[in-house]
């Protein structure tokens, strides 16, 4: 019988893009998402949703049995920590606890959940799992509250926990995070709309820019590893660094005009993220993961998907299984 997965914030950019591919290699996959952000149309009708808040205890009783759980639900970036920071730690701690008891409860084999390369702030680079932290806002202090909880509960109770520390994510189906989403989509957007993208500072500051194929490719090998793991926390992203002005080079070329971007003065100060490269050592060398998808290859498929119009409409359909 297939293997069933469940996604926490399955309707969500990350969660759609690794639900599709677990499908595609014979797992059944159950979303998870409470839509505030993530949309239902990010989903093909055959993946089932369920609508709920992870935070709310009675929507676990709703979920059905799984071998294991990818955690991606909760608010995924920094500005939504300063616009609500109760409701974000609530969202953030208390639905990972909930997963946590229901893992517990089912008997799952294994966590996988987001951590961020935000852990690291401006920490020397390339950015190293045992290396030191560099934590300066909410976001990053509730990403790094996870990995001690998942330590602890690992220890406690037995279980494999991975926490994966994920880079400067990109690819298809992300429009509903709007002026949340990746760098890589908003200076799409801003130059299919003539506008100029705003880059703060020079633009020399650097990303790890990683395709979401291959967070959903990291995702399966650690789903597929024969050996425990325990309490484990892994770096996800292509071991490069492509400054801004870089990222803008690539874009000029592929879309066939020449973008000027406009440079404003850094307005996030001293905690602002100025470099971002990721060792990939350890998941190298326990999981065998390579990055495939340069990011030549990633924007034309983002190119390709916005040129025929299937943004998210596609796969839009009325009888999708939706539980509420
Ligand atoms: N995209 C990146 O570059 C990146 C980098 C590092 C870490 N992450 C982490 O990966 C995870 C997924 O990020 P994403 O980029 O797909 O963002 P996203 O906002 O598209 O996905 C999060 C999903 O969770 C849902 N959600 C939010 N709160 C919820 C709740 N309380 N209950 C149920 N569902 C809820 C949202 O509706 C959304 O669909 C997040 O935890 C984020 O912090 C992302």
């Amino acid at each position: 019988m297939a293997k069933r997965i469940l996604i926490t914030g399955g309707a969500g950019f990350i969660g759609n893009n690794v639900a599709r591919h677990l499908t595609a290699n014979g797992y059944t996959v159950i979303a998870l998402d409470d839509l505030s952000l993530g949309r239902a149309s990010n989903l093909p009708a055959d993946i089932l949703l369920q609508t709920g808040d992870v935070a709310d205890e009675c929507v676990w009783d709703a979920v059905p049995d799984v071998d294991s759980v990818i955690h991606l639900a909760g608010p995924s970036s920094t500005p939504m920590f300063s616009s609500d920071l109760i409701g974000s730690f609530h969202s953030k701690i208390i639905g990972f606890l909930r997963m946590l008891e229901f893992a517990r409860r089912k008997e799952c084999r294994r966590i996988i959940y987001a951590s961020s390369a935000l852990v690291y702030g401006n920490a020397p680079i390339p950015l190293r799992e045992e290396g030191p932290l560099d934590i300066s806002n909410f976001y990053a202090t509730a990403k790094y509250c996870l990995e001690s909880i998942a330590h602890t509960y690992s220890l406690k109770y037995g279980m494999d926990i991975i926490g994966v520390r994920l880079m400067s994510i990109y690819g298809l189906r992300e429009d509903h995070k709007k002026e949340l989403a990746n760098l890589v989509s908003q200076f799409i957007w801003d130059i299919e709309r003539g506008r100029k993208p705003t880059v703060y500072g020079n633009g020399t500051q650097t990303r790890d820019f990683t395709n979401v194929q291959d967070v959903a490719r990291a995702f399966q090998l650690i789903l597929e590893h024969s050996q425990p793991l325990g309490s484990m926390i892994l770096n996800v992203g292509t071991g490069k660094a492509v400054s801004l002005n870089d990222l803008i080079g690539v874009l000029s070329e592929l879309m066939g005009v020449s973008v000027q971007p406009s440079y404003i003065p850094n307005p996030s100060g001293e905690n602002y993220n100025r470099r971002q490269v990721a060792s990939l050592e350890r998941i190298t060398q326990i999981l065998g993961y390579r990055p495939s998808v340069s990011l030549q290859d990633g924007i034309n498929e983002i190119l390709t998907f916005r040129r025929q119009g299937s943004n998210s409409d596609k796969d839009n359909s009325d009888d999708r299984r939706v539980i509420v």
